[in-house]
């Protein structure tokens, strides 16, 4: 759960790393270093806390370098400390690390055995010590023998201090990815593509198990056996801009307020709203199964579950199928039957997600045919599944997911319709008028977005509140969810998400005089009993947040009241699930968080 990050070229190295560290500063900020030719070594730096602390700490030396690596931590093995930062050495092999050595215990005790002593309390640092009693003057060879021993999970770059003059490296089941210049002559490897986006869009996406070598000359890669081979660039149509704030205050406002975009970004090519048409040209393997499908099971974590949660109402109602859903750790427990009538779909913004990957991998084993939804173009998650969807939401930097989740639910329904069709359960008609609806939802997002003002100052009222509940019922069910995971994720305030039927079941027992319930209510089938709910809770003297249609007559007594657009009911949820968003956002605000970065959260959860 950490980001690294390796330069070769003719420019600034520190900057160059730094450059990078800072975008992918999401994947850990727990500590962070760098390590740098220095004379005729390498100088390794490195601070706890924040990348401000190693910038602060770089800009006191004068290190002038066309090469180095580094890396961004969050601590898996050992407390964050300079001690367990990154790199790690051992004589003159210097190297960063993301992932995690399984076997450390094992390997360290046989490293020790053979005179090795250790200093941090990291598992890293065996693999330092790995690659230099297996060295013998060729980098690769050392790295390449040494992984062979390693169970567990990786990214390594690898630098000789004694030589400078390439850097290694390799990944197993976390991501690396190559960027490519080769006018300009500047080499970067790095955890995710926005870090090398100030150098190149020109990409190796590192096979699983393959290694790379970066020096003067350029990239040469390997496949896991070592052999050389072609490399095949992928171009990267994200501009470095789209990477960085676009004068937003933070990623979280900005990738809030793209929305609009995004929505038209995931739609793209992939439907003719009149003709009722919609192309997944990525499911085309999928077709002549469909309709012998007998169920279908969504696993993800988080956010992406609770887009997994709508997509079931999705199916269920347009290709009449049953769905389950499942959180993708406990998927890994059950004894599920499956098999090549079932469907497994995996969503995932990341596609490293490590519970959602090895559901993935359990899946296929038990013979289910697996997609995927995915955002990160050649994850893990998207590259071993049978089919892949991507949503095309740009990169999403903040780590609480806002644009992936509106994203993602706009491709479980596209899935549904297409499923429906193919089940001949569904008419282009029905299709053509759900797809009509659709495209007016990026104007209704602007609606919303221009009713912010309102939307903060009811947040900052209750940013005193110590815990709030969110309520809804049916297709907004799962955004009451999303509404208390965004706000106690960013805000730190404790909040639970409900079900308005459960109300009475136990929870309208916290209930009392001024207690806050943000309540879900737009107009569709289940408006009346929401608002039935509404008068229970006023009834206890509690705070109640109305999210209401334009026109709706409002129960008395609410105590705060948010309007957006009418749109048909299974559609409500791309616009209530933005005023959650915006409402936690600026809870947040008003508490002086960090809403980018909160505590003890990472945006790609590459650990189980
Ligand atoms: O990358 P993924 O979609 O697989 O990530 C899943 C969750 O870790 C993620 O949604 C997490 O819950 C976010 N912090 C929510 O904002």
């Amino acid at each position: 759960m950490c980001g690294i990050v390796g330069y070769f070229g003719k420019k600034d190295a520190v900057k160059a790393l730094l450059d990078g560290l800072s975008r992918l500063e999401y994947r850990g900020y727990d500590s962070a270093g760098v390590a740098i030719p220095d004379g005729d070594s390498v100088s390794i730096i490195r601070t706890v806390g924040k990348l401000e602390n190693l910038k602060a700490a770089l800009s006191t030396k004068n290190i002038k370098a066309n090469m180095g690596i580094g890396h961004t931590r969050w601590a898996t093995h050992g407390r964050p400390s300079e001690i367990n930062a990154h790199p790690h050495r051992s004589g003159s092999i210097v190297l960063v690390h993301n992932g995690i050595v399984e076997n450390y215990i094992e390997l360290k005790e046989s490293l020790e055995e053979s005179g090795y002593s250790f200093i941090s309390d990291t598992d890293t640092e065996v693999l330092a010590h790995l690659i230099r009693s297996l060295y013998r003057g060729d980098l690769f060879s050392a790295l390449r023998d040494a992984v062979s021993k390693v169970r567990g999970s990786y990214a390594i770059a690898v630098i000789d201090a004694d030589k400078r003059d390439r850097i290694v490296v390799t990944r197993r089941d976390v991501p690396l990815v190559l960027g490519v210049d080769d006018i300009n002559g500047e080499y970067i490897a790095a955890s995710d593509i926005p870090a090398a986006l100030n150098i190149t869009r020109d990409f190796i996406m590192l096979e699983d198990g393959g290694f790379a070598q970066i020096s003067a000359d350029g990239v040469t890669e390997y496949n896991p056996a070592g052999e050389i081979i072609q490399k095949k660039i992928t171009h990267i149509d994200w501009d470095p801009v789209m990477a960085e704030k676009d004068g937003y205050p933070d990623f979280m406002l900005k990738e809030i307020n793209e929305q609009p975009r995004t929505l038209m970004d995931t739609l793209r090519g992939k439907i003719i709203p009149d003709e009722g048409k919609i192309y997944l040209g990525e499911l085309e393997g999928l077709k002549s199964k469909a309709g012998e499908l007998e169920r279908i099971v969504i696993v993800a974590c988080g956010t992406s579950l609770h887009s997994g949660m709508i997509g079931k109402l999705y199916i269920e109602s347009y290709a009449i199928l049953p769905v389950e859903v499942d959180i993708a750790s406990e998927f890994l427990q059950r004894s599920l039957p499956l098999s090549d009538k079932v469907l497994v779909i995996c969503i995932s913004q990341s596609g490293e997600t490590a519970d959602t990957k090895q559901a993935l991998r359990l899946a296929k084993k038990r013979g289910a045919k697996v997609a995927a939804i995915c955002n990160v173009l050649g994850s893990a998650i998207a590259s071993e599944a049978d089919y892949c969807i991507y949503t095309h939401a740009g990169p999403e930097i903040s780590v609480a997911s806002t644009k992936a989740f509106t994203s993602q639910t706009i491709v479980l329904l596209l899935f549904s319709l297409w499923l429906g069709e193919q089940r001949d359960v569904l008419g282009k008609k029905a299709i053509s008028e759900i797809l009509n609806d659709l495209l007016h939802i990026p104007d209704k997002l602007k609606a919303i977005f221009a009713d912010q003002e309102n939307i903060k100052s009811i947040a900052l009222k209750y940013i005193h509140a110590p815990s709030f509940l969110f309520i809804a019922r049916h297709y907004n069910y799962p955004i009451a969810f999303e509404g208390a995971l965004k706000l106690k994720e960013i805000s730190y305030i404790h909040a639970e998400g409900y079900c308005s039927g459960e109300l009475k079941h136990g929870p309208i027992a916290l209930l009392s005089d001024n207690f806050p319930v943000m309540v879900y209510a737009p107009a569709g089938t289940v408006k009346d009993k929401v608002f039935s709910a509404i008068e229970e809770v006023q009834a206890r003297g509690a705070s109640v947040i109305a999210v209401i249609s334009e026109d709706a007559i409002p129960p008395s007594q609410c105590s705060d009241i948010i309007r957006i657009p009418e749109t048909r009911e299974e559609l409500s949820v791309l616009l209530t699930v933005v005023v959650s968003q915006l409402f936690a956002y600026y809870a947040a605000k008003g508490l002086n968080r960090d809403v980018d970065k909160p505590r003890n959260l990472a945006k790609s959860v590459t650990v189980e």
